[in-house]
């Protein structure tokens, strides 16, 4: 018999899908697939959180263009949960480059670039934990 776990999962809807009013549009298809919004913020991420946030690719010659993104402007912060919500939220939310992410995912359906691509979710559960501790001391 498969288990069904219950997780937590740190998802940001970011700068450039607060910029372009799809927030709820976002948050809709999270709440249709049968996930629980936990916790939701609007925030800013400043440097020392984006520095953090992004350890693993702060080397990354992507990270100084992608830092200046997501430290510009407004962004929504969640904790989501529900079964195996880790992995079936990255299906959702689709490919990191949005240019070939799916149909049908929020990357393929509502951006197109490498960059900009609306959404952050965590991708395993150690990611999970430490993103949640991050935005969400305490949660
Ligand atoms: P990554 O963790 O690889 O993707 P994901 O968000 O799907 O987990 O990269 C983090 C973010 O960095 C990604 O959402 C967009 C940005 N990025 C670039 O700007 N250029 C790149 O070449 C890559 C790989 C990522
Ligand atoms: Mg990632």
């Amino acid at each position: 018999m498969s288990s069904s776990p219950v997780e937590r999962t740190l998802v940001l809807i970011k700068p450039d899908a607060v910029r372009r009013g799809l927030v709820g549009e976002i948050l809709s298809r999270f709440e249709r697939k049968g996930l629980t919004i936990e916790t939701m913020v609007k925030r800013e991420m400043d440097a020392e959180l984006a520095d953090a946030h992004y350890a693993e690719h702060v080397e990354k010659p992507f990270y100084p263009p992608l830092k200046e993104f997501m430290t510009g402007g407004p962004l929504v912060a969640l904790i989501i949960s529900g079964d195996t919500a880790i992995d079936v939220v990255r299906t959702l939310v689709g490919a990191t480059d949005a240019r070939k992410a799916a149909a049908g995912t929020i990357r393929g359906d509502l951006a197109n670039s490498n960059r900009e691509n609306l959404v952050h979710a965590s991708d395993s559960p150690d990611s999970a934990k430490r993103e949640i501790a991050l935005w969400f001391p305490g949660a």
